[in-house]
């Protein structure tokens, strides 16, 4: 146990806030292209000052779409590792197998509901947007920094989705109501996702010992780093997408500006939302306070 958590207890909780993928998108339940899919704070459309409000919206949505994918990415990629650590010992929890085994199962549904809203918004969008891959060659090179620091990268991403539901409430813009409640039901079942891989983080670091975890840090933040390469990319490949929406290209400066803040914005998405986020720290500071002040220190580079 940690931080008062409980293997049947948290069990208890998923199974009640259990929710189907219909009732957050379907036929009946179309996404609206009038409004933003993400709050301001991760799209920072607003820091674009040479585009019209009419393109900036399209950028939105483009991010909105990146956000589908690459969150589809990320938890096909923590999906084999969770099953991995699903197995239990006679020693342990007698319900520990069993939460683990419902994590993954929700962790299925959400790779369909990211499916699913991919689906609506290219059935919906102009243009088809690119996003970068192959995904397996993505998953594999994250996971190939070894189990502590998979670990505390999944006790991170997942944290990061409380962010990114708080940050689409007190957005005031009026986003899109599928999206918005994409983010919120997502967070609902992430909510126990992040308080199970705390204990996992805990149970591997004990047997690790305070070196090993201080290296699970290390690595971690290399798989930030090689994230973070992907978020460049994905900020041209985004710009290509604007680019033929709007019908125009955009002149060198502006192109430099776009790329520079754009990928600044998706650090924030992607990396800061998991640096900054308190349950985040404070499960990884009550196992290393040394590799948390070093979380600390490289925090800001991706705000
Ligand atoms: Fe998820
Ligand atoms: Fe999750």
């Amino acid at each position: 146990m940690i931080q008062g958590h409980n293997y049947q207890r948290l069990l208890e909780i998923s199974k009640r806030v259990n929710w189907r993928i219909e009732d957050i998108i379907g036929p009946d339940k179309p996404m609206d292209f009038t409004r933003p899919f993400l709050p301001e704070s991760f799209a920072r459309t607003g820091e674009l000052s040479f585009l019209t409000p009419a393109e900036r919206l399209k950028l939105n949505q483009i991010r909105g779409f990146g956000y589908l994918a690459m969150f589809e990415l990320v938890e096909r990629c923590i999906l084999p590792v969770i099953e991995e650590h699903a197995p239990s010992t006679p020693d342990q929890d007698p319900h520990r197998t069993e939460a683990l085994a419902n994590f993954v199962t929700e962790e299925m549904k959400h790779i369909e509901l990211f499916v699913r809203f991919r689906q609506a918004f290219r059935a919906g969008f102009e243009v088809d947007c690119g996003f970068i891959g192959p995904a397996e060659d993505i998953g594999s090179a994250i996971r190939s920094h070894g189990g502590l620091g998979m670990a505390l990268f999944i006790l991170g991403i997942e944290w990061a989705t409380q962010q990114h539901w708080l940050e689409s409430v007190e957005d005031d813009e009026g986003l899109d109501p599928q999206f918005k409640s994409l983010l919120k039901h997502h967070w609902m079942e992430e909510s126990q996702h992040a308080k199970l891989d705390a204990m996992v983080f805990h149970e591997l670091a004990t047997k690790a010992g305070p070196e090993k975890t201080l290296a699970a840090v290390d690595a971690f933040l290399a798989i930030g780093a090689f994230i973070d390469g992907g978020l460049a990319q994905q900020t041209q490949l985004d710009l290509a997408s604007l680019e033929a929406t709007i019908g125009r290209t955009l002149p060198d400066a502006d192109r430099e500006t776009f790329l520079a803040r754009q990928h600044q914005a998706q650090r924030w998405t992607y990396l800061g939302s998991a640096l900054r986020n308190q349950g985040f720290l404070k499960a990884l500071g009550e196992i290393s306070p040394e590799g948390r002040a070093k979380i600390d220190a490289v925090a800001p580079a991706f705000c």
